[in-house]
């Protein structure tokens, strides 16, 4: 059972969304959030997201979080930390400007509340890391390695810099000197971006094989990392084989801008090799490892926040992402349209919430 203090045990919201004000003390256990399409579900989970983070996931505008025709929003929660104390963490938002409080202290820079409420998202378009294109699974790792790995950021936007740069020289027929003149820096950035791909999806294989190990036994499991340019060159001659093909299409084709990643399960694709059945199964055991993962990198205990997970897993597959995420020992929040089928057995305090129209009310 998790540590009855830690988390978040009380969170108020005022003009955040569609929420025009809410009051709620959670469970550290699961909480449940249920209601219609629009209802405000997904706004209540960014409202704790943006305490943990100081920003949405769902946009980089953080004035778009402001309540329609009102100054600003209010979020102030309670969290439990790890040696029991209980503090006040309080963000306000009026346009272009952010006031956090943290203990009753106005806090200057937004970095000083990080780690204090590390918070995990989970969001539902979870299918997309078999079926979708090399963006999806891209993006994927990008964020799970911006939150865990500092100086990821700052690698990704020297290289989102020196590409934009090294592309617009192709776009106007620049000569080839003005053109390579940017790839020192962009195979400096992309080597740091590839060493940590690598080593990340390098601890998820493992992670996810553990998971796998359980959910689909017998059968071995890795992932395989592409790093976005040929195998038996590095990036400097893979740029140089490509300059010309670079300069009539206009754009830059080798790099980490091109990464994919395949999950094989015995050494075949899982989307291709595998049955929709068997493929929600390595999914559940992929977005475990992730989540166990990102919770052994970071070291204090946060909340679990999965938004719409049941839009894409039927019921007996949700039991198990829930019952993969009842043995972190962590504070959770789930939303869904409904939660009839779950099995809470693994969840003796958990609470539930229903929103309608930006109202959330607790069932009891
Ligand atoms: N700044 C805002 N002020 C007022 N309402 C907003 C604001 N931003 C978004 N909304 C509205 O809030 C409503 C709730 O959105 P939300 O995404 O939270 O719904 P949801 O319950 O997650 O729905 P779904 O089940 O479709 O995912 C939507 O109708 C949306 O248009
Ligand atoms: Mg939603």
């Amino acid at each position: 059972m998790p540590d009855f203090l830690t988390g978040l045990q009380s969170l108020d919201i005022g003009q955040f969304r569609n929420i025009e004000t809410a009051r709620l003390a959670f469970s550290p256990d699961l909480n449940l959030i249920t209601g219609p399409n629009a209802a405000g579900k997904t706004s209540l989970l960014e409202a704790v997201y943006c305490l943990g983070r100081v920003r949405s996931f769902r946009t980089s505008d953080a004035d778009q979080l402001i309540r329609y025709g009102q100054a600003a929003f209010r979020v102030v929660g309670r969290v439990g930390l790890q040696d029991e104390r209980v503090i006040p963490v309080g963000i306000q938002r009026r346009p272009g400007h952010y006031d956090i409080h943290l203990e009753g202290q106005p806090l200057r820079r937004l970095s000083d509340l990080a780690g204090r409420f590390p918070v995990h998202l989970m969001t539902g378009d979870t299918t997309n890391i078999l079926n979708g294109g090399p963006r999806y699974r891209r993006q994927s790792l990008d964020w799970a390695l911006f939150h865990v790995e500092h100086s990821y950021r700052n690698a990704w936007q020297r290289y989102a810099k020196a590409l934009r740069q090294r592309n617009a020289a192709l776009k106007d027929h620049a000569p080839a000197a003005q053109v390579t003149a940017w790839d020192g820096e962009l195979v400096d950035a992309a080597a740091a971006l590839d060493r940590l791909r690598r080593n990340y999806l390098s601890d998820l294989s493992g992670y996810v094989a553990r998971e796998l190990a359980v959910l689909l036994p017998g059968k071995g499991f890795v992932i395989r990392y592409q790093p976005g340019w040929a195998k038996d060159l590095n990036l400097p001659e893979a740029l140089e084989k490509s300059l010309d093909k670079d300069r009539s299409r206009g754009y830059t084709q080798a790099g980490p801008h091109r990464a994919d990643y395949a999950l094989l399960v015995d050494d075949r694709p899982a989307q291709t090799h595998y049955s929709r059945g068997q493929q929600k199964t390595i999914i559940v055991g992929f977005l475990l490892g992730q989540v166990k993962l990102q919770h052994a990198l970071e070291a204090p205990k946060g909340a679990f926040l999965l938004d719409d997970l049941a839009s894409e897993l039927d019921a007996e597959h949700q039991a198990r992402v829930l019952a993969g995420l009842a043995e972190l020992e962590t504070q959770v929040f789930v939303t869904a349209i409904s939660t009839h089928a779950l099995d809470l057995a693994a969840w003796p305090l958990h609470k539930r919430f229903h929103v309608e129209h930006g109202v959330i009310q607790e069932v009891v």
